[in-house]
């Protein structure tokens, strides 16, 4: 869908969302005041979420549009956020790759069948996402048609090569990337064969989202802090690249998600994205100053800091803002430095929604 040759005539509905806050925060432009949307905001720490968690498996509830589209309407339902974001997993593609994928209560997802070999390596599939990951493309399209009533953008997502590798590789989280390393290190032929197939479905997943509606996408590269900026740079920069450049082909504004990233951000920028996703370990202000004025930059309150007394959020939340508006330029989308917490109370997210939403810098 050609997003820039759309006529206001032809999409009026589409008006106040292309001017929405969030939307043009992307954009670096100017905005009333300062857009607000939470990574992970669907999720546990909610009740509604729990309750549909006591009759569906995560899985299960990915896979049936309808119920994703709920999950995904619970926190707008509940919040003034900004933006809404597809509910679904970064890891479903690799079941679409021929890996076996489950979540296992207390321990997280679990693949029985990692890729470890040449043979492993070259069995993957390489499919379309019309195929695979039709039920997160459904939902998008429902969840596009609920947000339009209220103006509000919906966020797609996708894993970054170089995070999905790791999970294909170690079969489950990792601590050291011991075995995604080791292949990187020792196999490097064999590392690009397996980056160059996840780069195609990462690419094509997240053009497909757009085109069913997704407004912006977000790629999350969250254990990429784990690699030295040499091997980054090597071994994983120019896979970002290519799956953020088949993303952009939609023409929507694609915001790249790193944790750790202090020494690597400019590398991070280089890869690509209209706007850069920092976490808590770096001062806001100087991680813009590093990336420099052709980004956005999101972030990047400490997820914790949530579970402070409330004249201490409020104090660091205060502080994120400050940061952002030291740079003296428009761009800024607040949100935590990674997925917020199980367990974070409902109430206190409501006052920080609010709180960013009413701050004005002295
Ligand atoms: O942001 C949103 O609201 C959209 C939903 C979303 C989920 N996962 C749902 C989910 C998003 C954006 C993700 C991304 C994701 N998934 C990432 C990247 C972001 C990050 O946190 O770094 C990663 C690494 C995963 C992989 C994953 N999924 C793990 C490690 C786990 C288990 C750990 C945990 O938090 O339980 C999941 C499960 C998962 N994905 C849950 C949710 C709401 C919780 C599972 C449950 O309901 O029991």
């Amino acid at each position: 869908m050609p997003t820039t040759t759309m006529t206001p005539e032809q999409e009026p509905q589409n008006v106040s969302l292309a001017n929405s806050r969030f939307l043009r925060a992307c954009r670096r432009e100017s905005v009333d005041t300062t857009p607000i949307w939470l990574m992970r905001q669907a999720g546990r720490y909610m009740a509604e979420y729990r309750a549909l968690r006591e009759r569906y498996t995560i899985l299960e509830l990915i896979k049936a549009p309808e119920l994703a589209c709920e999950v995904t309407m619970q926190p707008i339902n509940a919040f003034d956020l900004d933006a809404g974001i597809i509910f679904a997993d970064i890891l479903p593609p690799l079941e679409g790759m021929g890996l076996h994928l489950e979540f296992i209560k207390g321990e997280g997802p679990h693949i029985d069948n990692p890729v470890r070999t040449a043979a492993d390596i070259d069995g993957l599939r390489v499919t379309l996402p019309e195929e695979s990951l039709w039920f997160t493309l459904e939902a998008v399209r429902l969840a596009r048609r609920e947000l339009d009533g209220r103006g509000l953008p919906l966020i797609g997502f996708s894993g970054a090569p170089f995070t999905l590798a790791s999970y294909a590789i170690e079969g489950g989280s990792s601590r050291n990337h011991v075995h995604a390393k080791s292949l990187m290190m020792g196999e490097p032929a064999l590392w690009a064969r397996l980056m160059e197939k996840l780069t195609e479905v990462v690419g094509q997943y997240l053009l497909a989202q757009a085109r069913a509606g997704a407004n912006a996408l977000q790629v999350f590269d969250s254990w990429v802090g784990q690699l030295s900026p040499d091997d980054y740079r090597r071994h994983v920069l120019p896979y970002s690249q290519r799956a953020i450049g088949i993303a952009r082909q939609a023409g929507v504004p694609v915001i790249h998600f790193g944790t750790d990233t202090n020494g690597m951000l400019e590398l991070i920028r280089d890869a690509g994205g209209d706007v850069i996703g920092v976490d808590w370990r770096i001062n806001l202000a100087e991680a813009w100053q590093r990336l420099g004025n052709g980004v956005s930059i999101q972030g990047n309150l400490d997820p914790v800091a949530l579970f402070a007394p409330w004249p201490e959020l409020r104090e660091r939340a205060r502080r994120v803002l400050d940061s952002a508006a030291s740079a003296g330029r428009p761009g800024h989308i607040f949100n935590l430095g990674h997925g917020i917490l199980p367990g974070t109370p409902v109430d206190t997210v409501r006052r920080l929604v609010d709180f960013v939403h009413e701050y004005r810098v002295p």
